[in-house]
């Protein structure tokens, strides 16, 4: 198992409780990060990063190759270990010395979602879903099952639970591993550029579940390339470049109008592709 995995098998996900008819962003913080610095090295990739995430709220975290986005959202997971600074998950300090057994708890409060998958390739896809409830919430079998077949038809693979990860497309492995992250029940999803690794035509299938998620009132955190994602779907976008948060709005006000020359020439760039 790498880290990535052991990760996905320590998340905890949305739950039931969260309304469908109201994904109003609430005052409720769900993630924050104060002063957040991170060096490989003598390479400083976040610089002061202060961030928070309410609940309910989807943010797109856009920027060029290279400018911290992964890195911060690792370290929201304790998969990278900060250099200083403080990060809190629902109000609780993420120490990231800790044992992993001892960050188990907190980094359940949060589900990744990675550009690989990184399914176990021995499950079926049932499985996949429904291990880190048996394991690690210890929950009962048929539970289990009864929520890991739920999960699979909101994401449209009811009919895939007994094949292995082996017999999907891409776009399917990737709406396996939403399920399993869901199936942890965590206060907040991150999503590390989840269609980045798809054919072009699978991506819309990723998008429309993550869309769902959203309108739902899910709490996200989306790494994306994906602009029209960011600007349709997000309550709010982050743009970062060279490990600093450039600037941070209402999506359809930073696309049109871009207040710092680093955000223009950035959009400018990617939105020259859009239709
Ligand atoms: N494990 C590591 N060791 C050393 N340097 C790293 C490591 N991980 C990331 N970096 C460096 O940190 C910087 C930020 O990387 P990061 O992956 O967070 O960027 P990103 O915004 O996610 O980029 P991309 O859009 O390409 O995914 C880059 O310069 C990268 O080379
Ligand atoms: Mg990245």
């Amino acid at each position: 198992m790498d880290s990535e995995q052991a990760a996905n098998f320590q998340q905890g996900p949305v739950t039931d409780n969260q309304s469908q008819f109201s994904n109003a962003v609430e005052e409720e913080v769900i993630i924050r990060t104060v002063k957040l610095n991170k060096y490989f090295g003598d390479k400083h990739v976040l610089k002061d990063i202060d961030f928070e995430v309410h609940k309910r709220e989807v943010v797109a975290l856009i920027g060029p190759s290279g400018s911290g986005k992964s890195t911060l959202i690792r370290c929201l997971n304790a998969l990278e270990k900060a250099t200083s600074g403080e990060i809190y998950i629902h109000g609780e300090r993420l120490n990231a010395n800790l044992s992993v057994k001892q960050l188990s708890p907190m980094r359940r409060e949060l589900g990744m979602v990675f550009q690989h998958f990184n399914l176990f390739p021995h499950m079926t896809v049932l499985q996949n879903v429904i291990e880190a409830p048996l394991l690690v919430r210890k929950m009962p079998k048929d539970q289990a099952v009864a929520l890991g077949e739920k999960l699979l038809t909101k994401v449209g693979l009811s009919d895939k639970r007994d094949v292995y990860p082996s017999r999907l497309s891409g776009g399917q492995k990737q709406r396996v591993a939403i399920a399993r992250a869901l199936a942890m029940q965590p206060r907040a999803l991150l999503f590390d550029e989840p269609t980045s690794a798809l054919d072009p035509e699978l991506v819309g299938e990723v998008l429309k579940v993550m869309k769902d998620l959203a309108y739902e009132g899910s709490t996200m955190v989306v790494v994306t390339h994906e602009m029209q994602f960011a600007r349709d779907v997000s309550d709010r976008v982050i743009f970062m470049s060279d490990g600093s948060i450039v600037e941070q709005g209402d999506p359809e006000e930073l696309f049109r109008r871009p207040k710092e020359k680093r955000t223009q020439a950035f959009l400018e760039r990617v939105l020259s592709v859009l239709p």
